[in-house]
């Protein structure tokens, strides 16, 4: 399969931590494997999965030097490539758009899907991911378009499409949604028309906000398995993966 997802926004707080981690889960849950690397300086994501961040981690990916296989940690969550802050020094340093993708080639035989997440910024990490990944997946509050930066980020996106003809802009995830105010409601429709407009589609449903989700990711538990009697954004993001999955 080989497919590499980048979880992309140009905000901070959109929800791709959340999202790589949750789509990470239910796409194992439906029989494939997958691994989760952290690209993000402030290592949320190893956190949320109870990985360590003090050893080798992604920053480690761009050298050469380093076997490939010592990267992952298994945890009781999934595998991951942990983060760690010297990432930052890495999104200034990197030159080069292509080094993760070679980086990630060794993983591609290993996994069916590899599924990054990345920081905030447009910087050198997430043009790197862009540039190794088959899918770019961006999260989203329901906030207006421009709020969100979604224009400068397809932009960067077509760029790279240029040297990647490989990467599909799969879809957008609305997450962090209360939608019973006409305002919200609005904002929803806005981000359907702009998501038309740059040649992609809202993935349905838009993830529900609830406390369920912090309170999984304290816990470091998978937020698929915790309370799923009631927890309506895992059950809107069981609906994504099974969108994502073609099922
Ligand atoms: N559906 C949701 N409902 C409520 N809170 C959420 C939801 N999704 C994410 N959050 C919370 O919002 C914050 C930002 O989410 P996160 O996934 O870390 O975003 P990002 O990686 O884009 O910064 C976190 O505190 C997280 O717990
Ligand atoms: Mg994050």
């Amino acid at each position: 399969m080989g497919e590499v997802i980048a979880i992309c926004s140009r905000k901070g707080g959109t929800g791709k931590t959340t999202t790589a981690q949750t789509l990470a889960d239910g796409i194992r849950r439906a029989g494939h494997s997958v691994l989760l690397i952290d690209l993000d300086s402030q290592h949320n994501l190893t956190a949320a999965m109870g990985a360590d961040p003090n050893g080798l981690n992604s920053s480690d990916l761009f050298d050469i030097n380093t076997k490939p296989a010592r990267l992952i940690q298994h945890t009781n969550n999934g595998d991951i490539i942990p983060g760690a802050a010297e990432l930052a020094a890495g999104d200034k340093e990197l030159t080069d758009n292509g080094q993760l993708k070679k980086a990630l080639k060794p993983f591609i035989k290993e996994y069916d899907y590899i599924i990054i997440d990345t920081p905030a910024s447009l910087g050198m990490l997430t043009t790197n991911a862009l540039t190794a990944a088959t899918q770019v997946i961006i999260t989203t509050e329901p906030a207006s378009f421009s709020a969100n930066g979604l224009a400068d980020l397809a932009k960067i996106i077509k760029q790279i499409k240029r040297n990647n003809k490989n990467l599909k802009l799969r879809g957008i995830i609305i997450t962090r949604c209360d939608a019973r105010s006409n305002a919200v409601k609005e904002v929803i429709a806005d981000i359907h028309t702009e998501a038309a407009a740059i040649g992609t589609e809202v993935l349905e449903p838009p993830i529900r906000a609830t406390s369920k989700v912090g309170d999984a990711q304290r816990k470091k538990i998978n937020l698929l398995d915790f309370k799923p009697n009631d927890n309506t954004a895992a059950d809107d993001y069981k609906q994504v993966i099974k969108v994502l999955l073609n099922e």
